[in-house]
């Protein structure tokens, strides 16, 4: 095969609990977290030279060598020893540093593409053993559906999909850095800590208002703190007919979950000029025609 696409989507949490931070600095982490219906498209074209290059359509995307998708290419080259390259083509649609994981799905898109262009016949769980020394989302997204993610996020329990509703993401203009905003958390200060069991029950249950219900995230009023246009967005979002409102992973991007169209049209225009980058997409929770040729 000398060329080929996939799928990169971007994913929410619906809960993100810290429980402490561990000796190697990372927090140890308990989330449920889904896929939706935003993506960016990752284009594979096989080189027969020894070399990876890459470019993007976004200016604002690190290039070459400090990009995600590159340093996962170099790697999964490196681990089964592969001799040939590729070119790598990305298509951003998935806001960056705005805690949708956009970087880590290009990467997992990019393993998983790889593992076909080069006819490696790797399985998912192996892919997503090397994506977790990329980043702690990675593994989550190579299998891109919904998940209980605990550890540094790299311990994956599969989860049933939510059942089918809105998403209305709306991101501040500025981007945040995971690691500052975990920089900030003082886990043994959390005021209120997310009902995991009760979201994945409300999963299991296939209950829409149950998932309202239980939506929580322990970074929120940390990120919130430093910036508080989060919490302007939110308060906007509830005011307009949101079913319920959450700061997805570091943020700063706010979604809202409702479950008709028309609502989430409405929120999406009363939002217009208070917010440059909103989006309206389907909660997707398992991962479909991901591969795009
Ligand atoms: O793994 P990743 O490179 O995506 O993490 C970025 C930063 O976020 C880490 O360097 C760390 O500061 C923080 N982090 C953390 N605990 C986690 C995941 C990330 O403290 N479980």
């Amino acid at each position: 095969m000398l060329y080929l696409s996939e799928k990169a989507p971007a994913k929410i949490n619906l809960t993100l609990d810290a429980k402490f931070k561990r000796t190697d600095g990372y927090h140890e982490l308990e989330m449920v977290m889904t896929t939706i219906d935003l993506y960016d498209r990752i284009d594979l074209m096989f080189r027969s030279e020894n070399k990876v290059s890459l470019m993007s359509d976004s200016g604002i995307l690190p290039q070459a060598e400090k990009n995600l998708a590159y340093k996962a290419a170099m790697l999964l080259k490196q681990k089964m020893n592969i001799k040939y390259g590729v070119h790598i083509q990305i298509q951003k649609n998935i806001p960056v540093a705005a805690g949708l994981a956009g970087g880590s799905s290009d990467a997992a898109a990019t393993l998983r593409g790889l593992n076909r262009l080069w006819d490696l016949r790797l399985t998912d769980q192996a892919l997503a053993e090397i994506g977790a020394e990329i980043g702690s989302d990675v593994p989550f997204c190579v299998h891109a559906d919904t998940a209980l993610a605990k550890g540094r996020g790299e311990k994956l329990i599969s989860l049933p999909a939510p059942p089918p509703c809105w998403v209305v993401l709306a991101k501040p203009t500025h981007g945040v850095s995971t690691a500052e905003i975990f920089d900030h958390l003082k886990v043994e200060q959390i005021a209120s800590h997310p009902a995991t069991d009760e979201m994945i029950y409300a999963l299991q249950s296939y209950d829409y208002d149950k998932m309202c219900k239980y939506l929580g995230n322990v970074l929120e009023p940390v990120t919130m703190e430093i910036y508080p246009e989060v919490k302007r967005i939110k308060d906007k979002m509830k005011q307009f007919g949101a079913d319920s409102v959450l700061m997805s992973g570091s943020g700063p991007t706010v979604f809202a979950l409702v479950q008709y169209e028309n609502q989430a049209k409405r929120l999406v225009n009363s939002l217009r000029g208070f917010c440059n980058h909103v989006y309206a997409v389907r909660m997707l929770g398992k991962r479909r025609d991901q591969v795009l040729d």
